[in-house]
Protein backbone atom coordinates (compact mmCIF):
# COMPACT_ATOMS: atom_id res chain seq x y z
CA UNK A 1 0.00 0.00 0.00
CA UNK A 2 1.23 3.46 -0.82
CA UNK A 3 1.59 6.62 1.18
CA UNK A 4 2.14 10.41 0.57
CA UNK A 5 4.78 11.87 1.86
CA UNK A 6 4.35 15.56 2.47
CA UNK A 7 6.55 18.93 3.92
CA UNK A 8 4.10 21.43 4.30
CA UNK A 9 4.03 25.05 4.33
CA UNK A 10 5.19 25.74 0.63
CA UNK A 11 2.43 28.23 -1.27
CA UNK A 12 1.48 26.65 -4.22
CA UNK A 13 2.77 28.82 -7.50
CA UNK A 14 2.23 28.03 -11.59
CA UNK A 15 -0.15 26.45 -13.94
CA UNK A 16 -1.85 23.31 -14.32
CA UNK A 17 -4.25 21.81 -16.44
CA UNK A 18 -7.61 19.72 -14.79
CA UNK A 19 -7.67 16.37 -16.01
CA UNK A 20 -11.17 14.78 -17.24
CA UNK A 21 -13.59 13.98 -14.59
CA UNK A 22 -13.84 10.27 -13.08
CA UNK A 23 -17.52 11.36 -12.63
CA UNK A 24 -18.66 12.11 -15.80
CA UNK A 25 -16.84 9.14 -17.66
CA UNK A 26 -17.96 6.12 -15.41
CA UNK A 27 -21.68 6.58 -16.90
CA UNK A 28 -20.28 7.16 -20.37
CA UNK A 29 -18.54 3.93 -20.45
CA UNK A 30 -21.91 2.18 -19.53
CA UNK A 31 -23.84 3.94 -22.38
CA UNK A 32 -21.16 3.04 -25.05
CA UNK A 33 -23.12 -0.62 -24.73
CA UNK A 34 -26.23 1.02 -26.04
CA UNK A 35 -24.49 0.53 -30.04
CA UNK A 36 -23.05 -2.19 -31.14
CA UNK A 37 -20.70 0.30 -32.97
CA UNK A 38 -17.44 1.60 -32.03
CA UNK A 39 -17.44 4.29 -29.39
CA UNK A 40 -14.25 6.90 -29.10
CA UNK A 41 -13.78 8.62 -25.80
CA UNK A 42 -11.04 11.27 -25.76
CA UNK A 43 -9.41 12.85 -22.93
CA UNK A 44 -9.70 9.49 -20.37
CA UNK A 45 -8.22 10.23 -17.03
CA UNK A 46 -5.59 7.56 -16.50
CA UNK A 47 -8.01 6.22 -12.72
CA UNK A 48 -8.47 3.00 -11.27
CA UNK A 49 -11.95 3.44 -11.49
CA UNK A 50 -12.05 4.07 -15.39
CA UNK A 51 -9.64 0.64 -15.42
CA UNK A 52 -12.73 -1.26 -13.20
CA UNK A 53 -15.65 0.39 -15.39
CA UNK A 54 -13.37 -1.07 -18.79
CA UNK A 55 -13.10 -4.60 -17.08
CA UNK A 56 -16.29 -4.63 -16.39
CA UNK A 57 -17.88 -3.58 -19.96
CA UNK A 58 -15.49 -5.94 -21.46
CA UNK A 59 -17.01 -8.72 -19.19
CA UNK A 60 -20.47 -8.11 -20.68
CA UNK A 61 -18.77 -8.40 -24.30
CA UNK A 62 -17.47 -5.28 -25.46
CA UNK A 63 -13.57 -4.66 -27.14
CA UNK A 64 -12.24 -2.00 -25.18
CA UNK A 65 -9.09 -1.10 -26.70
CA UNK A 66 -7.30 1.42 -24.50
CA UNK A 67 -4.53 3.61 -26.12
CA UNK A 68 -3.13 5.67 -22.58
CA UNK A 69 -0.90 7.73 -24.43
CA UNK A 70 -3.43 9.10 -26.74
CA UNK A 71 -5.48 9.36 -23.78
CA UNK A 72 -8.52 7.42 -26.06
CA UNK A 73 -10.50 4.38 -25.17
CA UNK A 74 -12.42 2.81 -28.48
CA UNK A 75 -15.81 0.92 -27.02
CA UNK A 76 -17.47 -1.66 -29.19
CA UNK A 77 -19.64 -4.20 -28.64
CA UNK A 78 -21.10 -5.65 -31.62
CA UNK A 79 -22.96 -8.03 -29.32
CA UNK A 80 -23.42 -8.18 -25.36
CA UNK A 81 -22.31 -11.78 -24.22
CA UNK A 82 -22.98 -11.04 -20.78
CA UNK A 83 -25.88 -9.11 -18.25
CA UNK A 84 -24.33 -10.15 -15.03
CA UNK A 85 -22.24 -7.42 -13.46
CA UNK A 86 -20.51 -9.78 -10.42
CA UNK A 87 -20.02 -8.61 -6.33
CA UNK A 88 -16.51 -8.15 -6.90
CA UNK A 89 -16.49 -5.41 -9.26
CA UNK A 90 -19.62 -3.65 -8.27
CA UNK A 91 -18.78 -3.63 -4.58
CA UNK A 92 -15.03 -1.96 -5.53
CA UNK A 93 -17.28 0.95 -7.89
CA UNK A 94 -20.47 1.86 -6.90
CA UNK A 95 -20.93 2.74 -10.50
CA UNK A 96 -20.98 -0.58 -11.83
CA UNK A 97 -24.72 -0.56 -11.09
CA UNK A 98 -25.16 2.34 -14.29
CA UNK A 99 -24.56 -1.02 -16.38
CA UNK A 100 -28.10 -2.10 -15.68
CA UNK A 101 -29.92 1.36 -17.81
CA UNK A 102 -27.67 -0.27 -21.00
CA UNK A 103 -28.50 -3.77 -20.59
CA UNK A 104 -31.78 -3.37 -20.22
CA UNK A 105 -32.29 -0.93 -23.03
CA UNK A 106 -30.33 -3.35 -25.52
CA UNK A 107 -31.19 -6.87 -23.86
CA UNK A 108 -34.06 -6.03 -21.70
CA UNK A 109 -32.43 -8.22 -19.48
CA UNK A 110 -29.73 -7.70 -16.39
CA UNK A 111 -28.79 -8.86 -13.88
CA UNK A 112 -26.57 -6.78 -11.41
CA UNK A 113 -24.92 -7.19 -7.44
CA UNK A 114 -26.39 -4.92 -5.08
CA UNK A 115 -23.55 -2.27 -4.17
CA UNK A 116 -24.13 -2.67 -0.56
CA UNK A 117 -22.82 -0.34 1.59
CA UNK A 118 -19.95 2.39 1.40
CA UNK A 119 -17.90 4.18 4.08
CA UNK A 120 -19.31 7.38 3.47
CA UNK A 121 -23.41 5.88 3.77
CA UNK A 122 -25.45 3.44 3.11
CA UNK A 123 -26.07 4.25 -0.78
CA UNK A 124 -29.48 2.25 -1.13
CA UNK A 125 -30.84 1.97 -5.02
CA UNK A 126 -34.19 2.15 -4.49
CA UNK A 127 -34.99 5.37 -6.47
CA UNK A 128 -33.03 3.51 -9.73
CA UNK A 129 -35.05 0.39 -9.25
CA UNK A 130 -38.46 2.08 -8.77
CA UNK A 131 -37.50 4.35 -12.10
CA UNK A 132 -36.89 0.97 -14.15
CA UNK A 133 -40.36 -0.56 -12.55
CA UNK A 134 -42.10 2.45 -14.04
CA UNK A 135 -40.82 1.89 -17.82
CA UNK A 136 -41.94 -1.94 -17.20
CA UNK A 137 -39.33 -3.92 -16.01
CA UNK A 138 -39.78 -6.51 -13.68
CA UNK A 139 -37.58 -6.90 -11.16
CA UNK A 140 -36.50 -9.28 -7.98
CA UNK A 141 -33.88 -8.85 -5.26
CA UNK A 142 -32.35 -11.74 -3.75
CA UNK A 143 -29.12 -13.14 -3.04
CA UNK A 144 -27.08 -10.05 -2.87
CA UNK A 145 -28.47 -9.39 -6.91
CA UNK A 146 -31.31 -7.34 -8.74
CA UNK A 147 -32.50 -9.56 -11.43
CA UNK A 148 -34.05 -7.24 -14.07
CA UNK A 149 -35.92 -8.01 -16.56
CA UNK A 150 -38.35 -6.24 -19.63
CA UNK A 151 -41.22 -8.67 -20.74
CA UNK A 152 -41.48 -7.53 -24.21
CA UNK A 153 -37.90 -7.40 -24.35
CA UNK A 154 -37.78 -3.66 -24.16
CA UNK A 155 -38.26 -0.40 -21.45
CA UNK A 156 -41.40 1.33 -22.23
CA UNK A 157 -41.73 5.15 -21.43
CA UNK A 158 -42.83 6.31 -18.82
CA UNK A 159 -43.28 9.42 -16.43
CA UNK A 160 -40.85 9.21 -13.05
CA UNK A 161 -40.59 11.64 -9.62
CA UNK A 162 -37.26 11.04 -8.26
CA UNK A 163 -37.85 11.61 -4.61
CA UNK A 164 -34.33 12.47 -4.28
CA UNK A 165 -32.59 14.30 -7.41
CA UNK A 166 -29.97 11.54 -7.19
CA UNK A 167 -27.31 11.09 -9.49
CA UNK A 168 -26.99 7.91 -10.36
CA UNK A 169 -30.78 7.07 -10.73
CA UNK A 170 -31.20 9.96 -13.14
CA UNK A 171 -27.82 8.65 -15.48
CA UNK A 172 -29.27 5.04 -15.07
CA UNK A 173 -32.74 5.79 -15.96
CA UNK A 174 -31.59 8.03 -18.60
CA UNK A 175 -29.34 5.59 -20.56
CA UNK A 176 -32.44 2.81 -20.37
CA UNK A 177 -34.81 5.81 -21.55
CA UNK A 178 -32.61 6.37 -24.74
CA UNK A 179 -33.90 2.98 -26.16
CA UNK A 180 -37.24 2.84 -24.37
CA UNK A 181 -40.28 2.86 -26.69
CA UNK A 182 -42.36 6.45 -26.39
CA UNK A 183 -41.32 9.14 -24.17
CA UNK A 184 -40.01 9.32 -20.55
CA UNK A 185 -39.62 12.13 -18.51
CA UNK A 186 -37.72 12.27 -15.36
CA UNK A 187 -38.37 14.64 -13.24
CA UNK A 188 -36.95 16.38 -10.11
CA UNK A 189 -33.53 15.11 -11.81
CA UNK A 190 -30.75 15.59 -10.63
CA UNK A 191 -28.92 18.75 -13.18
CA UNK A 192 -25.40 18.09 -12.31
CA UNK A 193 -22.79 19.11 -15.23
CA UNK A 194 -21.72 15.58 -15.62
CA UNK A 195 -25.41 14.70 -16.56
CA UNK A 196 -25.01 17.29 -18.93
CA UNK A 197 -22.05 15.60 -20.60
CA UNK A 198 -23.69 11.95 -20.64
CA UNK A 199 -26.58 13.83 -22.58
CA UNK A 200 -24.56 15.59 -24.83
CA UNK A 201 -22.85 12.31 -26.06
CA UNK A 202 -26.10 10.33 -26.16
CA UNK A 203 -27.54 13.13 -28.04
CA UNK A 204 -24.34 12.53 -30.84
CA UNK A 205 -25.02 9.32 -30.80
CA UNK A 206 -28.90 9.49 -32.10
CA UNK A 207 -30.91 9.85 -28.80
CA UNK A 208 -33.74 12.43 -28.51
CA UNK A 209 -33.17 14.29 -25.11
CA UNK A 210 -33.89 17.82 -23.43
CA UNK A 211 -33.36 19.46 -20.10
CA UNK A 212 -30.32 17.97 -19.42
CA UNK A 213 -28.75 19.96 -16.96
CA UNK A 214 -32.69 21.03 -15.27
CA UNK A 215 -34.83 19.28 -13.20
CA UNK A 216 -36.54 17.59 -15.93
CA UNK A 217 -35.44 15.62 -18.36
CA UNK A 218 -37.23 14.40 -21.67
CA UNK A 219 -36.47 11.35 -23.60
CA UNK A 220 -38.57 10.13 -26.75
CA UNK A 221 -37.29 6.91 -27.48
CA UNK A 222 -35.08 6.03 -30.28
CA UNK A 223 -35.10 2.32 -32.24
CA UNK A 224 -31.44 2.49 -32.09
CA UNK A 225 -28.07 4.66 -31.38
CA UNK A 226 -24.91 4.90 -33.54
CA UNK A 227 -21.06 5.12 -32.33
CA UNK A 228 -19.68 8.46 -31.11
CA UNK A 229 -16.38 10.45 -30.36
CA UNK A 230 -16.99 12.57 -27.35
CA UNK A 231 -14.45 14.60 -25.50
CA UNK A 232 -15.28 13.65 -21.42
CA UNK A 233 -15.82 17.31 -19.94
CA UNK A 234 -13.38 18.72 -17.27
CA UNK A 235 -12.84 17.20 -13.52
CA UNK A 236 -14.76 20.22 -11.36
CA UNK A 237 -13.94 18.18 -7.96
CA UNK A 238 -10.32 17.77 -9.12
CA UNK A 239 -10.17 21.69 -9.96
CA UNK A 240 -11.78 22.77 -6.72
CA UNK A 241 -9.01 20.48 -4.96
CA UNK A 242 -6.36 22.12 -6.49
CA UNK A 243 -8.43 25.56 -5.76
CA UNK A 244 -8.52 24.98 -2.25
CA UNK A 245 -5.02 23.58 -2.08
CA UNK A 246 -3.65 27.03 -3.63
CA UNK A 247 -5.81 29.27 -1.44
CA UNK A 248 -4.85 27.77 1.58
CA UNK A 249 -1.02 27.23 0.77
CA UNK A 250 -1.11 31.55 0.05
CA UNK A 251 -0.05 30.16 -3.29
CA UNK A 252 -0.90 31.54 -6.55
CA UNK A 253 -2.04 29.44 -8.97
CA UNK A 254 -3.65 29.13 -12.46
CA UNK A 255 -5.61 25.92 -13.73
CA UNK A 256 -6.45 25.27 -17.46
CA UNK A 257 -9.09 23.08 -18.83
CA UNK A 258 -11.99 24.23 -16.40
CA UNK A 259 -15.25 25.24 -16.84
CA UNK A 260 -15.41 28.06 -14.18
CA UNK A 261 -19.63 27.74 -14.43
CA UNK A 262 -19.41 24.40 -13.04
CA UNK A 263 -17.13 25.94 -10.08
CA UNK A 264 -19.08 28.63 -8.82
CA UNK A 265 -20.39 27.24 -5.21
CA UNK A 266 -16.39 26.84 -4.58
CA UNK A 267 -15.59 30.37 -5.96
CA UNK A 268 -17.69 31.82 -4.08
CA UNK A 269 -17.08 29.93 -0.78
CA UNK A 270 -13.35 31.06 -1.62
CA UNK A 271 -14.04 34.02 -2.38
CA UNK A 272 -16.20 34.83 0.69
CA UNK A 273 -13.05 33.66 2.70
CA UNK A 274 -10.91 36.36 1.72
CA UNK A 275 -9.13 34.60 -1.45
CA UNK A 276 -8.83 36.35 -5.12
CA UNK A 277 -10.25 33.99 -7.11
CA UNK A 278 -10.28 35.51 -11.39
CA UNK A 279 -12.40 33.71 -14.18
CA UNK A 280 -11.50 33.21 -17.47
CA UNK A 281 -13.18 31.36 -20.46
CA UNK A 282 -11.66 27.81 -19.57
CA UNK A 283 -9.15 28.95 -17.02
CA UNK A 284 -9.41 29.95 -13.06
CA UNK A 285 -6.93 32.00 -11.10
CA UNK A 286 -6.30 31.41 -7.59
CA UNK A 287 -4.23 34.02 -5.64
CA UNK A 288 -4.23 34.42 -1.26
CA UNK A 289 -1.94 35.27 1.06
CA UNK A 290 -2.43 35.25 4.98
CA UNK A 291 -5.16 32.70 6.37
CA UNK A 292 -8.59 32.49 5.44
CA UNK A 293 -11.79 33.54 6.98
CA UNK A 294 -13.88 31.13 8.44
CA UNK A 295 -17.17 30.19 6.57
CA UNK A 296 -20.55 28.36 6.74
CA UNK A 297 -21.10 25.41 4.49
CA UNK A 298 -24.45 23.23 3.58
CA UNK A 299 -23.62 20.49 0.50
CA UNK A 300 -26.66 20.31 -1.60
CA UNK A 301 -27.38 19.10 -5.33
CA UNK A 302 -25.89 20.77 -8.26
CA UNK A 303 -25.98 24.28 -8.24
CA UNK A 304 -25.46 23.85 -4.53
CA UNK A 305 -21.92 23.12 -2.32
CA UNK A 306 -20.95 19.78 -3.94
CA UNK A 307 -20.69 16.71 -0.72
CA UNK A 308 -17.59 16.07 -2.92
CA UNK A 309 -15.78 19.32 -1.87
CA UNK A 310 -17.03 19.25 1.41
CA UNK A 311 -14.11 17.72 3.03
CA UNK A 312 -11.33 19.50 1.31
CA UNK A 313 -13.39 22.16 2.52
CA UNK A 314 -13.33 21.11 6.03
CA UNK A 315 -9.26 20.66 6.18
CA UNK A 316 -9.11 24.17 4.45
CA UNK A 317 -11.47 25.48 7.38
CA UNK A 318 -9.17 24.25 10.21
CA UNK A 319 -7.14 27.24 9.73
CA UNK A 320 -9.16 30.42 9.22
CA UNK A 321 -9.69 33.10 11.66
CA UNK A 322 -12.69 32.00 13.18
CA UNK A 323 -15.15 29.24 13.65
CA UNK A 324 -16.61 28.20 10.47
CA UNK A 325 -19.79 25.25 10.43
CA UNK A 326 -19.93 22.57 7.99
CA UNK A 327 -23.42 20.76 7.05
CA UNK A 328 -23.55 17.57 5.09
CA UNK A 329 -27.08 17.17 3.99
CA UNK A 330 -26.08 14.23 1.12
CA UNK A 331 -24.79 11.71 2.86
CA UNK A 332 -25.04 10.12 6.09
CA UNK A 333 -21.25 9.22 7.35
CA UNK A 334 -19.32 11.54 5.57
CA UNK A 335 -17.09 13.09 8.23
CA UNK A 336 -14.40 10.03 8.59
CA UNK A 337 -11.19 12.89 7.69
CA UNK A 338 -12.65 14.86 10.83
CA UNK A 339 -10.78 11.99 13.36
CA UNK A 340 -7.41 12.03 11.08
CA UNK A 341 -7.60 15.97 10.89
CA UNK A 342 -7.68 15.80 14.74
CA UNK A 343 -4.63 13.87 14.60
CA UNK A 344 -2.95 17.07 12.78
CA UNK A 345 -4.45 19.27 15.76
CA UNK A 346 -7.76 20.28 14.47
CA UNK A 347 -10.29 21.37 16.35
CA UNK A 348 -13.78 19.73 15.14
CA UNK A 349 -16.93 19.11 16.92
CA UNK A 350 -18.84 16.77 15.64
CA UNK A 351 -22.88 16.66 16.16
CA UNK A 352 -24.55 14.41 13.54
CA UNK A 353 -24.52 15.98 10.17
CA UNK A 354 -22.75 18.88 11.61
CA UNK A 355 -19.21 19.71 11.83
CA UNK A 356 -18.03 22.98 13.96
CA UNK A 357 -14.62 23.53 13.21
CA UNK A 358 -12.89 26.11 15.43
CA UNK A 359 -9.54 27.65 13.21
CA UNK A 360 -6.24 27.35 14.48
CA UNK A 361 -2.97 29.36 12.71
CA UNK A 362 -1.41 26.01 11.91
CA UNK A 363 -1.95 22.12 12.20
CA UNK A 364 1.06 19.85 12.78
CA UNK A 365 1.84 17.24 10.13
CA UNK A 366 1.09 13.14 11.53
CA UNK A 367 0.75 10.09 10.29
CA UNK A 368 -3.48 9.59 9.28
CA UNK A 369 -4.61 7.65 6.72
CA UNK A 370 -7.16 8.06 4.14
CA UNK A 371 -10.61 6.59 4.60
CA UNK A 372 -11.68 7.18 1.28
CA UNK A 373 -11.00 9.21 -1.73
CA UNK A 374 -12.37 13.19 -0.92
CA UNK A 375 -11.50 12.68 2.64
CA UNK A 376 -7.83 11.23 1.26
CA UNK A 377 -7.86 14.48 -0.83
CA UNK A 378 -8.49 16.69 2.08
CA UNK A 379 -5.48 15.05 4.26
CA UNK A 380 -3.29 16.01 1.32
CA UNK A 381 -4.23 19.44 1.29
CA UNK A 382 -3.68 20.34 5.29
CA UNK A 383 -0.48 18.33 4.99
CA UNK A 384 0.31 20.77 2.52
CA UNK A 385 0.06 23.75 4.61
CA UNK A 386 0.62 21.69 7.93
CA UNK A 387 3.80 22.43 10.01
CA UNK A 388 6.33 19.53 9.33
CA UNK A 389 5.83 15.91 7.71
CA UNK A 390 2.67 14.39 7.37
CA UNK A 391 2.09 11.06 5.99
CA UNK A 392 -0.55 10.02 4.06
CA UNK A 393 -1.29 6.48 4.18
CA UNK A 394 -3.66 3.80 2.24
CA UNK A 395 -3.49 6.32 -0.71
CA UNK A 396 -5.03 3.86 -3.49
CA UNK A 397 -8.34 5.82 -2.50
CA UNK A 398 -7.23 8.87 -3.50
CA UNK A 399 -5.79 7.26 -6.58
CA UNK A 400 -9.47 6.16 -7.86
CA UNK A 401 -10.24 10.05 -8.36
CA UNK A 402 -6.95 11.67 -8.63
CA UNK A 403 -4.84 11.27 -11.80
CA UNK A 404 -0.80 11.23 -10.15
CA UNK A 405 -2.23 14.11 -7.93
CA UNK A 406 1.27 14.21 -6.42
CA UNK A 407 2.52 14.98 -9.65
CA UNK A 408 0.58 18.66 -10.19
CA UNK A 409 1.31 19.66 -6.74
CA UNK A 410 4.93 18.87 -7.35
CA UNK A 411 5.16 21.07 -10.67
CA UNK A 412 3.08 23.80 -8.12
CA UNK A 413 6.19 23.99 -6.07
CA UNK A 414 5.11 21.73 -3.18
CA UNK A 415 6.91 19.13 -1.39
CA UNK A 416 4.93 15.84 -1.68
CA UNK A 417 6.15 12.30 -3.05
CA UNK A 418 5.03 8.59 -3.24
CA UNK A 419 6.47 5.75 -1.32
CA UNK A 420 5.75 2.24 -1.25
C1 LIG B 1 -22.59 10.53 -7.36
C2 LIG B 1 -21.10 10.72 -7.46
C3 LIG B 1 -20.50 11.02 -6.09
C4 LIG B 1 -21.22 12.20 -5.45
C5 LIG B 1 -22.73 11.99 -5.45
C6 LIG B 1 -23.49 13.20 -4.97
C7 LIG B 1 -20.47 9.33 -9.33
C8 LIG B 1 -19.77 8.11 -9.82
N1 LIG B 1 -20.50 9.53 -8.00
O1 LIG B 1 -22.81 9.40 -6.54
O2 LIG B 1 -19.13 11.32 -6.27
O3 LIG B 1 -20.78 12.33 -4.12
O4 LIG B 1 -23.18 11.70 -6.79
O5 LIG B 1 -23.19 14.33 -5.71
O6 LIG B 1 -20.93 10.14 -10.10
N2 LIG B 1 -30.03 7.72 -2.77
C9 LIG B 1 -31.11 6.99 -2.35
N3 LIG B 1 -31.64 6.08 -3.22
C10 LIG B 1 -31.14 5.87 -4.47
C11 LIG B 1 -30.03 6.64 -4.89
C12 LIG B 1 -29.49 7.56 -4.02
O7 LIG B 1 -31.58 7.14 -1.22
O8 LIG B 1 -31.68 5.03 -5.20
C13 LIG B 1 -29.40 8.70 -1.83
C14 LIG B 1 -27.95 8.30 -1.48
O9 LIG B 1 -27.93 7.35 -0.43
C15 LIG B 1 -27.37 9.62 -1.08
C16 LIG B 1 -28.08 10.61 -2.01
O10 LIG B 1 -29.25 9.94 -2.48
O11 LIG B 1 -27.67 9.92 0.25
C17 LIG B 1 -27.23 11.05 -3.19
O12 LIG B 1 -26.83 9.93 -3.94
P1 LIG B 1 -26.57 9.99 -5.50
O13 LIG B 1 -26.83 11.36 -6.00
O14 LIG B 1 -27.29 8.87 -6.14
O15 LIG B 1 -25.02 9.72 -5.55
P2 LIG B 1 -24.24 8.72 -6.49
O16 LIG B 1 -24.83 8.74 -7.85
O17 LIG B 1 -24.09 7.41 -5.80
Amino acid sequence: MGAFVIKGGKPLSGTVSVSSSKNAILPIISACLLTTEECVLKQIPGLDDVSGMCELVSNLGANVEVNGRARKISISTPQLTGHTADYELVSKLRASFLVLGSLLARKGVAKVALPGGCPIGSRPVDLHLKGFEAMGAEITTGHGYVEARCPDGKLKGANIYLDFPSVGATENLLIGAVLAEGRTIIENAASEPEIVDLASMLTKMGARISGAGTDTIVIEGVEKVHGVEHTIMPDRIEAGTIMTAAALTGGDVTLTNVVPEHLKPVTAKLRESGVEVIEGVSEICVKSSGRPTAVDIKTHPFPGFPTDMQAQFSAYLCFAEGTSMIVETIFENRFMHVNELKRMGAQIRLDGRTAIIEGSEKLQGAQVRATDLRAGAALVIAGLAANGVTEVLDIHHIDRGYEFIENKFQRLGADIRRVQ
